[in-house]
Protein backbone atom coordinates (compact mmCIF):
# COMPACT_ATOMS: atom_id res chain seq x y z
CA UNK A 1 0.00 0.00 0.00
CA UNK A 2 1.15 3.71 -0.78
CA UNK A 3 2.36 5.15 2.29
CA UNK A 4 1.16 8.71 2.43
CA UNK A 5 1.37 11.64 5.19
CA UNK A 6 -1.20 14.03 4.77
CA UNK A 7 -2.22 14.61 9.05
CA UNK A 8 -0.11 13.85 11.81
CA UNK A 9 -3.21 11.68 13.09
CA UNK A 10 -1.92 9.78 10.37
CA UNK A 11 0.52 8.43 12.88
CA UNK A 12 0.87 6.52 16.12
CA UNK A 13 2.55 7.78 19.19
CA UNK A 14 4.81 5.02 18.86
CA UNK A 15 5.56 5.98 14.65
CA UNK A 16 6.45 9.25 15.32
CA UNK A 17 8.83 8.46 18.37
CA UNK A 18 10.81 6.05 15.04
CA UNK A 19 10.79 9.17 12.64
CA UNK A 20 12.04 11.12 15.27
CA UNK A 21 14.80 8.73 16.29
CA UNK A 22 15.62 8.08 12.97
CA UNK A 23 15.67 11.96 12.15
CA UNK A 24 18.74 11.84 14.76
CA UNK A 25 20.82 9.54 12.96
CA UNK A 26 20.54 11.81 9.69
CA UNK A 27 21.63 14.93 10.92
CA UNK A 28 25.28 14.35 10.27
CA UNK A 29 24.19 13.87 6.32
CA UNK A 30 21.86 17.15 6.92
CA UNK A 31 25.33 18.74 7.76
CA UNK A 32 27.32 18.15 5.04
CA UNK A 33 27.96 14.36 4.56
CA UNK A 34 27.79 12.14 1.63
CA UNK A 35 24.80 10.11 1.42
CA UNK A 36 23.57 7.62 -1.45
CA UNK A 37 20.67 6.53 0.17
CA UNK A 38 18.19 7.67 -2.27
CA UNK A 39 19.98 7.41 -5.22
CA UNK A 40 17.90 7.49 -8.26
CA UNK A 41 14.19 8.46 -6.50
CA UNK A 42 12.50 11.91 -7.65
CA UNK A 43 10.53 14.27 -5.79
CA UNK A 44 7.88 16.57 -7.02
CA UNK A 45 7.87 19.81 -5.53
CA UNK A 46 3.90 20.98 -6.11
CA UNK A 47 3.49 24.46 -4.09
CA UNK A 48 0.16 26.13 -4.99
CA UNK A 49 1.46 28.38 -2.16
CA UNK A 50 4.37 30.34 -1.48
CA UNK A 51 7.07 29.15 0.78
CA UNK A 52 10.85 29.32 1.70
CA UNK A 53 11.63 26.53 4.11
CA UNK A 54 9.69 23.98 3.40
CA UNK A 55 10.11 23.54 0.23
CA UNK A 56 13.58 24.21 0.20
CA UNK A 57 14.53 21.90 3.23
CA UNK A 58 12.63 18.86 1.66
CA UNK A 59 14.84 19.78 -1.70
CA UNK A 60 17.93 19.80 0.43
CA UNK A 61 16.69 16.67 1.95
CA UNK A 62 16.27 14.62 -0.95
CA UNK A 63 19.49 16.12 -2.24
CA UNK A 64 21.75 15.36 0.58
CA UNK A 65 19.95 11.75 0.55
CA UNK A 66 21.41 11.49 -3.14
CA UNK A 67 18.03 11.78 -4.74
CA UNK A 68 16.75 14.22 -7.27
CA UNK A 69 13.97 17.81 -7.27
CA UNK A 70 11.72 18.66 -9.69
CA UNK A 71 9.77 21.89 -9.14
CA UNK A 72 6.04 23.20 -10.37
CA UNK A 73 7.54 26.48 -11.70
CA UNK A 74 4.89 29.67 -11.32
CA UNK A 75 4.20 29.83 -14.42
CA UNK A 76 2.72 25.98 -14.46
CA UNK A 77 0.89 26.94 -12.02
CA UNK A 78 -0.65 29.79 -13.77
CA UNK A 79 -1.45 27.26 -16.84
CA UNK A 80 -2.86 25.06 -14.20
CA UNK A 81 -4.91 27.75 -13.24
CA UNK A 82 -6.55 27.72 -16.93
CA UNK A 83 -8.09 24.23 -16.19
CA UNK A 84 -6.57 21.24 -15.69
CA UNK A 85 -7.58 19.48 -12.59
CA UNK A 86 -5.69 18.85 -9.16
CA UNK A 87 -6.46 15.58 -9.55
CA UNK A 88 -5.58 15.44 -13.22
CA UNK A 89 -1.77 17.38 -12.43
CA UNK A 90 -1.31 14.98 -9.43
CA UNK A 91 -2.35 11.70 -12.08
CA UNK A 92 0.12 12.91 -14.29
CA UNK A 93 3.21 13.47 -11.83
CA UNK A 94 2.61 10.72 -10.01
CA UNK A 95 3.62 9.01 -13.52
CA UNK A 96 6.96 10.58 -13.35
CA UNK A 97 7.87 10.69 -9.89
CA UNK A 98 8.42 8.45 -6.56
CA UNK A 99 7.03 10.86 -4.16
CA UNK A 100 4.83 14.26 -4.04
CA UNK A 101 4.72 16.97 -1.88
CA UNK A 102 1.94 19.43 -2.00
CA UNK A 103 1.10 22.75 -0.39
CA UNK A 104 -2.31 24.06 -1.18
CA UNK A 105 -4.46 26.58 0.19
CA UNK A 106 -7.23 24.48 0.24
CA UNK A 107 -8.33 22.34 3.36
CA UNK A 108 -8.78 18.71 2.42
CA UNK A 109 -6.77 19.31 -0.97
CA UNK A 110 -3.42 17.20 -0.31
CA UNK A 111 -6.33 13.93 1.09
CA UNK A 112 -7.53 14.20 -2.35
CA UNK A 113 -4.35 14.64 -4.25
CA UNK A 114 -3.19 11.56 -2.54
CA UNK A 115 -6.37 9.96 -3.55
CA UNK A 116 -5.06 10.39 -7.32
CA UNK A 117 -1.42 9.27 -7.10
CA UNK A 118 0.45 6.38 -7.91
CA UNK A 119 3.37 7.61 -5.33
CA UNK A 120 3.08 8.57 -1.72
CA UNK A 121 1.57 12.01 -1.29
CA UNK A 122 3.11 14.59 1.79
CA UNK A 123 0.85 17.15 2.97
CA UNK A 124 3.38 20.62 2.98
CA UNK A 125 0.09 22.28 4.36
CA UNK A 126 -3.63 22.52 3.19
CA UNK A 127 -4.90 25.76 3.92
CA UNK A 128 -5.29 25.90 7.78
CA UNK A 129 -5.80 22.25 7.64
CA UNK A 130 -2.86 20.01 8.76
CA UNK A 131 1.15 20.67 8.35
CA UNK A 132 2.62 17.34 9.69
CA UNK A 133 6.03 17.68 8.64
CA UNK A 134 6.32 21.14 10.41
CA UNK A 135 4.41 19.07 13.82
CA UNK A 136 7.26 16.34 13.23
CA UNK A 137 10.01 18.70 13.27
CA UNK A 138 8.67 20.85 16.02
CA UNK A 139 8.37 17.95 17.87
CA UNK A 140 11.63 16.62 17.34
CA UNK A 141 12.92 20.17 18.71
CA UNK A 142 10.79 19.63 21.81
CA UNK A 143 12.73 16.64 22.26
CA UNK A 144 16.33 17.54 21.23
CA UNK A 145 15.94 20.94 23.44
CA UNK A 146 13.70 20.09 26.59
CA UNK A 147 15.03 16.01 26.41
CA UNK A 148 11.39 14.09 25.88
CA UNK A 149 8.06 15.01 24.86
CA UNK A 150 6.13 14.24 27.89
CA UNK A 151 5.61 16.03 31.67
CA UNK A 152 5.80 19.51 29.76
CA UNK A 153 4.11 22.98 30.02
CA UNK A 154 3.68 23.84 26.70
CA UNK A 155 2.01 27.33 25.68
CA UNK A 156 0.91 28.14 22.04
CA UNK A 157 0.72 31.74 20.97
CA UNK A 158 -0.62 34.21 18.24
CA UNK A 159 -3.14 33.10 15.84
CA UNK A 160 -4.86 29.97 16.72
CA UNK A 161 -7.33 30.02 14.48
CA UNK A 162 -5.92 30.03 11.28
CA UNK A 163 -2.47 28.66 11.74
CA UNK A 164 -2.32 25.10 10.48
CA UNK A 165 0.92 24.61 12.25
CA UNK A 166 -0.61 24.83 15.46
CA UNK A 167 -3.32 22.71 14.44
CA UNK A 168 -1.27 19.51 13.43
CA UNK A 169 0.60 20.13 16.29
CA UNK A 170 -1.62 20.17 19.11
CA UNK A 171 -2.74 16.71 17.91
CA UNK A 172 0.14 15.43 17.75
CA UNK A 173 0.65 16.73 21.87
CA UNK A 174 -3.04 15.38 22.84
CA UNK A 175 -0.81 11.64 21.97
CA UNK A 176 1.81 12.92 25.08
CA UNK A 177 1.40 14.01 28.21
CA UNK A 178 2.19 17.17 28.80
CA UNK A 179 0.16 20.49 29.95
CA UNK A 180 -1.12 22.72 27.31
CA UNK A 181 -1.31 26.57 27.46
CA UNK A 182 -3.48 28.68 25.33
CA UNK A 183 -2.97 31.83 24.58
CA UNK A 184 -4.33 34.67 21.58
CA UNK A 185 -6.28 37.66 21.09
CA UNK A 186 -9.97 37.09 21.57
CA UNK A 187 -10.86 36.83 17.67
CA UNK A 188 -7.79 34.52 17.16
CA UNK A 189 -8.68 31.73 19.61
CA UNK A 190 -8.34 28.37 18.82
CA UNK A 191 -11.71 26.98 17.03
CA UNK A 192 -14.16 24.57 19.39
CA UNK A 193 -13.63 21.40 17.32
CA UNK A 194 -10.58 21.20 18.87
CA UNK A 195 -11.07 22.40 22.42
CA UNK A 196 -13.62 19.43 22.74
CA UNK A 197 -10.83 17.20 21.67
CA UNK A 198 -8.03 18.32 23.58
CA UNK A 199 -6.60 19.41 27.13
CA UNK A 200 -5.87 22.53 26.82
CA UNK A 201 -6.55 25.97 28.96
CA UNK A 202 -6.88 29.73 27.81
CA UNK A 203 -4.80 31.89 30.10
CA UNK A 204 -2.43 35.10 29.35
CA UNK A 205 1.34 34.98 28.83
CA UNK A 206 2.21 37.01 32.15
CA UNK A 207 -0.02 34.15 34.10
CA UNK A 208 2.46 30.95 32.98
CA UNK A 209 5.76 32.92 31.90
CA UNK A 210 7.35 31.77 35.04
CA UNK A 211 6.00 27.52 34.50
CA UNK A 212 6.34 27.34 30.99
CA UNK A 213 8.88 24.82 29.45
CA UNK A 214 8.36 25.93 26.05
CA UNK A 215 6.35 28.99 24.54
CA UNK A 216 5.29 28.10 20.33
CA UNK A 217 4.52 31.56 18.93
CA UNK A 218 2.93 32.17 15.03
CA UNK A 219 2.57 34.70 13.33
CA UNK A 220 -1.18 36.02 12.23
CA UNK A 221 -1.87 34.29 9.25
CA UNK A 222 -3.15 37.27 7.17
CA UNK A 223 -3.65 35.67 3.84
CA UNK A 224 -6.84 33.53 5.51
CA UNK A 225 -8.38 36.25 6.96
CA UNK A 226 -11.92 36.75 4.77
CA UNK A 227 -10.96 40.78 4.68
CA UNK A 228 -8.18 43.03 5.64
CA UNK A 229 -9.84 45.14 7.93
CA UNK A 230 -10.43 42.30 10.32
CA UNK A 231 -6.59 41.50 9.82
CA UNK A 232 -5.58 45.06 10.31
CA UNK A 233 -7.50 44.88 14.03
CA UNK A 234 -5.44 42.38 15.39
CA UNK A 235 -2.24 43.23 13.56
CA UNK A 236 0.43 44.13 15.96
CA UNK A 237 -1.94 42.91 19.16
CA UNK A 238 1.36 40.35 20.61
CA UNK A 239 5.10 40.66 20.77
CA UNK A 240 7.74 38.89 22.70
CA UNK A 241 10.42 40.90 24.15
CA UNK A 242 13.08 40.86 26.45
CA UNK A 243 10.96 42.59 28.96
CA UNK A 244 7.66 40.41 28.14
CA UNK A 245 10.37 37.39 29.09
CA UNK A 246 11.99 38.70 32.23
CA UNK A 247 10.06 36.53 34.53
CA UNK A 248 10.92 33.18 32.34
CA UNK A 249 12.32 29.96 33.14
CA UNK A 250 15.88 29.90 32.52
CA UNK A 251 15.16 26.76 30.44
CA UNK A 252 12.24 28.09 28.87
CA UNK A 253 12.47 27.66 24.98
CA UNK A 254 11.21 29.58 22.62
CA UNK A 255 9.74 28.20 18.98
CA UNK A 256 8.46 30.01 16.00
CA UNK A 257 7.63 27.84 12.45
CA UNK A 258 8.69 30.49 11.19
CA UNK A 259 8.54 33.29 8.82
CA UNK A 260 8.57 36.43 11.44
CA UNK A 261 6.72 39.51 10.99
CA UNK A 262 6.86 41.32 14.51
CA UNK A 263 5.84 38.86 17.09
CA UNK A 264 9.04 38.20 18.33
CA UNK A 265 11.21 40.81 18.56
CA UNK A 266 14.82 40.32 16.96
CA UNK A 267 16.35 41.68 20.36
CA UNK A 268 15.27 38.32 21.55
CA UNK A 269 17.01 36.63 18.88
CA UNK A 270 20.52 36.19 20.77
CA UNK A 271 19.09 35.03 23.91
CA UNK A 272 19.99 31.46 24.85
CA UNK A 273 15.55 30.41 24.89
CA UNK A 274 15.64 31.55 21.00
CA UNK A 275 15.57 27.86 19.19
CA UNK A 276 13.81 28.80 15.88
CA UNK A 277 16.18 28.82 13.95
CA UNK A 278 17.45 25.62 15.01
CA UNK A 279 14.40 24.42 14.78
CA UNK A 280 14.52 25.15 11.40
CA UNK A 281 17.51 23.51 10.64
CA UNK A 282 15.91 20.38 12.00
CA UNK A 283 13.15 20.47 9.18
CA UNK A 284 16.24 18.86 7.16
CA UNK A 285 16.96 15.84 8.88
CA UNK A 286 13.43 15.32 9.78
CA UNK A 287 12.05 15.29 6.43
CA UNK A 288 15.12 12.88 5.25
CA UNK A 289 13.19 10.70 7.99
CA UNK A 290 9.98 11.05 6.58
CA UNK A 291 11.24 10.77 2.90
CA UNK A 292 12.65 7.34 3.82
CA UNK A 293 10.05 6.08 5.74
CA UNK A 294 7.81 6.77 2.91
CA UNK A 295 10.14 5.56 -0.35
CA UNK A 296 12.12 2.88 1.07
C1 LIG B 1 4.15 27.82 8.29
C2 LIG B 1 3.06 27.48 7.30
O1 LIG B 1 3.27 27.55 6.08
O2 LIG B 1 2.00 27.10 7.79
N1 LIG B 1 5.38 28.02 7.66
C3 LIG B 1 6.23 26.95 7.55
O3 LIG B 1 5.92 25.96 6.93
N2 LIG B 1 7.40 27.03 8.21
C4 LIG B 1 3.81 28.93 9.20
C5 LIG B 1 3.42 30.25 8.61
O4 LIG B 1 3.34 30.43 7.40
O5 LIG B 1 3.19 31.15 9.43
Amino acid sequence: MTKHLISIEDLEREEILQILKKAEGFERIARGRKSKLLEGKILANLFFEPSTRTRMSFEVAMKRLGGDVVNLTAQEISSIAKGETLADTVKVISKYVDVIVIRHPLEGSARFASEHSEVPVINAGDGAGQHPTQTLLDLYTIMKECGGLDGLKIALMGDLKYSRTVHSLIKALNMFDNRIYLISPETLRLPEEFLDEIDAEEVELEDVIDEIDVLYVTRIQRERFPDEEEYMRVAGSYRITRETLRRAKDSLIIMHPLPRVDEIDVEVDGMKCAKYFDQAFYGVPVRMAILCEVLL
